[in-house]
């Protein structure tokens, strides 16, 4: 194998395609958002944080400032032009407020779509400047799922068909299928490789 170095690029792709949701001037606006991460691992009464990296330049900011809320939306696949489109104009001059039907939950100025899959409400905790991007960090207060997108009472991939993201070729991607089991594949990989 001959590896070839190609520069200090970000390797972490796929990512998944979201649409973020904030209220700047107190008016609902959608951001997509690609550059989404996972902080921690929730157990008990420890909140779970989510991050989401928005250029400082972007609309959607003024809001989450404003308001100290936003949401996280997760689009599947058949949403991909909509969901695009959200990503290609600015809502500083194109309103974006009625291209979804909005759900609120407990929180007042995190609008949710109504008719994705998955949604989170998410409290501000950090933002972070990093160069031209702000990191919010948010704690999710709650998630609701379309209960047709539930198996055994848990939100399923094959029934979301998240949008995946690759910024490398510059592509949209669908899930490919489920390959194993986490903390039980390598359970057997001493015994197999002797
Ligand atoms: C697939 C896709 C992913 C994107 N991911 C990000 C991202 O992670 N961070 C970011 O700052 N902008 C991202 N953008 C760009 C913003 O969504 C876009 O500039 C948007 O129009 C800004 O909206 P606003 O000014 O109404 O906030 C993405 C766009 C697309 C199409």
């Amino acid at each position: 194998m001959k590896r070839i170095a190609i520069g200090p690029k970000n390797g972490l792709y796929p990512s998944l395609t979201t649409i973020v949701g904030a209220e700047p001037d107190d008016k609902p606006n959608w951001i997509t958002i690609a550059h989404v991460g996972i902080m921690n691992h929730a157990t008990g009464a420890v909140p779970q944080y989510l991050s989401i990296g928005l250029n400082r330049s972007h609309y959607t900011n003024k809001g989450i400032h404003e308001h100290g809320e936003f949401s996280i939306n997760i689009p599947s696949v058949k949403m991909m032009q909509v969901t695009d489109y959200v990503g290609l104009v600015s809502g500083a001059t194109t309103d974006k407020s009625e291209l979804f039907p909005i759900a609120r939950g407990t929180l007042k100025h995190a609008p949710m779509i109504a008719d994705v899959p998955l949604s989170m409400e998410c409290k501000l905790v950090q933002a972070i400047t990093l160069g031209h991007h702000e990191i919010f960090i948010g704690e999710v207060v709650e998630t609701f799922v379309d209960e047709s997108c539930l198996t055994d009472g848990k939100p399923d991939l094959e029934k979301i068909d998240p949008l995946l993201f690759d910024f490398m070729k510059i592509d949209y991607w669908s899930l490919g299928q489920r390959v194993g089991l986490p903390w039980r594949e390598g359970k057997t990989y001493k015994t197999d490789n002797k």
